[in-house]
């Protein structure tokens, strides 16, 4: 008996998908279909599958094709497979051509042809492609537009940008459509916008489009205290459109595993937080300057507070800063943050003057685990005990600058009519609002 083997994600089940299986059976006179799952689609790059891996296998099912149907969830698993099961041909569509070549070493390699116009990526983007508008074109909109293009389904429409001669510029060199005049002109072309403005202008644009029925990715912090977040929240609610601060780590694929996995008692209790992430700058930029918002924490607490509020949650009985700031500076150049738990410390550290390691420690009553710098794109960590024969290291893929994973993750909650994720909750933000208010009014200064 020929054996022949094919693999796919077979999201939205179409004709390409039925020809392929069809011709791949004929090859042989027995066809196993390898299924995707979501972590393994994640960790080579395909962020908007809409389907579940039980949906995707059931379609496959019911074609009527497949002998068998495995679950394909690593790389380097194809190797295994076709010694495991005794395959004679691999299967794959002609987009592939070239990549499989490997295995010939193990069995007959077939790239059959693919079946033009008609893809997945194309019956997703048919559903509607969600058009987003940019508002803000320093650094961080820099890095959001390239990463932006490993989401399937989205149209970056546009930017706005009071500073007309940086908006052409923006909107020239990512070869966008429409440099807007105004906000409002942006609003009206768009379903949804990413805030990339200084801080203290975040309340008021989100607020606007808001009003317009429009979904907001709004950089962090999104606001400077938690009463103007609650507003923006309940405007959300009345307009029913998605508000989602952008703090990348929460939408990073290992960030949620992190936690669940340091939530599972496998360290004991824990007792201690420890995140720290500095970044040394100088110059005149935004970051230095009061009325813009700046400081270190204002600038990098949102991580470490994020750590912090998953860990440990909200109910924390007092809270002690310190913050270094030296003559001349209109701003904090380090902050140290103590949150004190009935049964447990976070500590947040930021820096933007002075330099440290910047990882994150999870300490506990019966191990503890290391994320080392930079813990904010997690993609290693390591959970350590007394007996070191016991410690286990993780490792996960984290591509580019992690913006795609928050864009994709606020393109899956609008099209999925989500209004809150588990992975950052509004009632986490508004937290982590809280905070930095406080440590406004409630801090010790070092010159
Ligand atoms: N395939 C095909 N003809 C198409 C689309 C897919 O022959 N028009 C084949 C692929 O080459 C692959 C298999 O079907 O061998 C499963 O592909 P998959 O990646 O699941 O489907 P796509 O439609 O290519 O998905 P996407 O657009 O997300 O890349």
């Amino acid at each position: 008996m020929k054996k022949v083997i094919t693999y796919g994600t077979y999201d939205l089940f179409h004709e390409g998908h039925r020809r392929l299986l069809q011709r791949a059976k004929s090859l042989g006179d027995y066809l196993i279909v390898g299924v995707t799952t979501e972590a393994y689609d994640e960790t080579r790059g395909k962020l908007n599958v809409r389907q579940s891996l039980i949906e995707r296998i059931k379609q496959v099912q019911e074609s009527g094709i497949a002998d068998e149907i495995i679950i394909e969830e690593y790389d380097g698993q194809k190797i295994n497979d076709i010694q495991k099961y005794g395959i004679d041909i691999f299967a794959i569509g002609s987009d592939w051509l070239g990549k499989f070549d490997y295995l010939n070493d193990f069995c007959s390699v077939v790239y059959l042809e693919r079946t033009k116009g008609v893809s997945s990526t194309e019956l997703r983007n048919a559903e509607g492609l969600l058009k987003i508008g940019i508002i803000g074109t320093g650094r961080i909109a820099k890095r959001f537009v390239p990463e932006a293009r490993f989401v399937s389904g989205i149209d970056i429409v546009g930017a706005y940008s009071r500073n007309k001669a940086k908006l052409q510029e923006f909107v020239d060199s990512f070869e966008l459509s429409l440099a807007a005049e105004n906000y409002d002109q942006l609003l009206d072309r768009v379903n949804a916008v990413y805030i990339a403005t200084p801080h203290p202008t975040h309340k008021e644009l989100a607020l606007k489009a808001i009003k317009k029925g429009k979904h907001v990715l709004c950089e962090k912090p999104i606001t400077l205290n938690d009463d103007c977040f609650s507003e923006l929240v309940q405007e959300a609610k009345k307009h029913n459109v998605v508000l989602l601060e952008a703090i990348k780590t929460a939408f990073c694929p290992a960030f949620a595993r992190l936690i669940a996995y340091a939530k599972s008692g496998i360290i004991g209790e824990i007792k201690a937080v420890d995140a720290s992430f500095t970044k040394l700058t100088s110059g005149n930029l935004r970051e230095l300057k009061k009325e813009q918002g700046g400081g270190s924490f204002y600038e990098l607490g949102s991580y470490p507070l994020l750590a912090i509020i998953k860990l440990l949650g909200k109910e924390y009985n007092d809270i002690h800063t310190i913050q270094y700031k030296p003559k001349g500076f209109e701003v904090d150049l380090y902050t140290r943050v103590d949150i004190i738990y009935p049964h447990a410390i976070g500590s947040a550290r930021t820096g933007l003057g002075v330099k440290s390691e910047g990882d994150l420690i999870i300490s506990g009553t019966e191990g503890y685990i290391y994320v080392p710098a930079p813990w904010w794109k997690t993609e290693y960590f390591e959970v350590r005990f007394e007996d070191t024969n016991k410690n286990r290291k993780f490792f996960y893929k984290f591509d580019g600058d992690g913006l795609r994973y928050e864009l994709a993750h606020f393109c899956d909650m609008i099209r999925n009519k989500n209004m809150q994720t588990y992975l950052l909750t509004t009632d986490e933000s508004k937290w982590i609002s809280n905070i930095m208010a406080k440590i406004q009014t409630n801090k010790k200064l070092i010159k």
